[in-house]
């Protein structure tokens, strides 16, 4: 069978290694499921980013999105790759803070930041992406106590419809995230204010997107309003930031652009639109790219217990993780590919449903998996799990976290610790009437 991941590879023992590291001696080593994120592929995707568009534009910056995995050697990695980042709450900031990036390349996203939050950001001297009014608000009334001004993106709405799942669209005119193309209000209200460095625009179009033309016409639209916001008010945008977005390969009926197709198209609109309207180019083009680092670089090992086969001649497939580890197969029907990490040359002759142990009837990891006929303890290995499953995992049904280890040309080393059950029930408090009796 044909694997999309080259990051998979045979080894002498007939497994499948990943990384350099024979995925059945990981699972045996740190337990299942297990998160394993290959080091070298993160480094390998961050610079195929860098190359596509260090050859479109002159100033660049790549901020990872760290939505899409966040911990503190990934952090690190992609800090010392030259990347900054994104992030959206607190934890996440404090990750990358504590990962060693400097705080001027991380960026603040978010439609509801609180006044906690905005003050902890603003103490830190990290970037705001500005979203609404109200945060304006809060910002105004911190800001102005600071000595440094606070730098700002605005993030707008470009009123595009990317085409991708409607849960992970974020630019139409309808998303809760940015402001309205046409308000030019709050851009008067930046001006005034003396304590805020106004830097530029933010837009992201939505998630897993396979068209370059959706970043096009999404980057006319955000030359054209900072044509408006320099003809009408005279407010400079050094700064284009363009989000992310930037979709992988799950399955082999996905087409990818390569990263330089991305840059060339969003270049296209850059020069197009600023020769058309007679404008400066942004002297710095952002992006924002997060699954598009990690996605590739993760799998996830799982233990497979009972095979169950039904009378109709479904076959389930179960295994010991499921939607507590990746819900994306239940809330975005995702689709995954897996192998078998003790058959790699086995003939795929069995279609099994792979689902997990939670009490759901919705937590099927893999609809169809063609596979070669698999034994109980033997492990399913699902790749390109490296965004948003760790990310998004939760407790449901009280299972704990799996761990997660970082594999790089043989080595391999723990990077989270699987939660324990003393984890989940600490912050648990039962009332004082409720104990003693029995
Ligand atoms: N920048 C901003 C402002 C974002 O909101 C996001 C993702 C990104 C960058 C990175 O997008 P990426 O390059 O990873 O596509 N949970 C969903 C994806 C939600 C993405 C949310 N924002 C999923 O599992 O598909």
């Amino acid at each position: 069978m044909k694997l999309c991941n080259e990051m998979l590879e045979i080894n002498k023992k007939g497994h499948y290694s990943f990384g350099g590291v024979d995925t059945v001696e990981l699972a045996e080593t740190y337990g299942t499921p297990l998160y394993v994120i290959s080091e070298e592929k993160i480094r390998q995707n961050l610079r195929e980013f860098h190359r596509a568009f260090s050859s479109y534009f002159g100033s660049y910056r790549i901020i990872y999105a760290s939505k899409a995995l966040c911990t503190k050697a990934i952090c690190r990695i992609v800090s010392d790759e030259g990347a900054g980042v994104d992030v959206v709450s607190v934890g996440e900031m404090l990750t990358a803070l504590a990962s060693g990036v400097k705080p001027q390349s991380i960026y603040f996203h978010g439609n509801n930041k609180s006044n906690e939050e905005l003050k902890f950001a603003l103490s830190k001297g990290v970037k705001i992406v500005l979203d609404n009014d109200y945060e304006l608000s809060i910002l105004e009334s911190i800001a102005k106590s600071l000595k440094d001004k606070v730098p700002i993106l605005v993030r707008i709405k470009p009123e595009v419809f990317a085409k991708t799942h409607a849960y992970i669209q974020t630019g139409h005119p309808e998303s809760k995230f940015g402001v309205e193309i046409h308000n030019l209000d709050i851009f008067n209200r930046i001006k005034s204010l003396p304590f805020l460095k106004f830097e530029g625009i933010h837009f992201h179009i939505g998630s897993q997107i396979l068209d370059t033309g959706d970043y096009y016409e999404a980057t006319k639209k955000a030359m054209e309003f900072i044509h408006r916001l320099k003809s009408e008010l005279n407010l400079e945008v050094k700064e284009l930031d363009v989000g992310g977005g930037f979709g992988i390969k799950y399955t082999d009926e996905d087409h990818v652009p390569p990263a330089y197709e991305f840059a060339s198209k969003i270049s296209e609109a850059v020069n197009e639109t600023s020769q058309s309207l007679n404008i400066k180019k942004p002297k710095v083009m952002t992006i924002e790219p997060g699954r598009a680092i990690v996605g590739n670089a993760g799998v996830t090992i799982y233990e497979v217990g009972a095979i169950k086969k039904l009378s109709s001649g479904k076959n389930y497939l179960f295994v010991d993780g499921g939607m507590g580890d990746n819900i994306r197969p239940s809330l975005y029907q995702a689709v995954y590919t897996a192998c078998v990490a003790e058959k790699p040359t086995n003939e795929p002759v069995v279609t099994y449903a792979v689902a997990g142990k939670y009490c759901e009837s919705g937590d099927i990891l893999i609809k169809e998996a063609l596979l070669p006929e698999v034994e109980p303890k033997e492990h399913l290995v699902v790749l390109d799990t490296g965004a948003y499953c760790y990310s998004m995992a939760s407790n449901y049904n009280r299972f704990s976290r799996p761990a997660m280890v970082l594999v790089n040309n043989g080595k391999s080393s723990l990077i989270v610790k699987r939660e324990t059950y003393e984890q989940i029930m600490q912050n648990d408090v039962v009332p004082e009437w409720l104990k003693g009796g029995n």
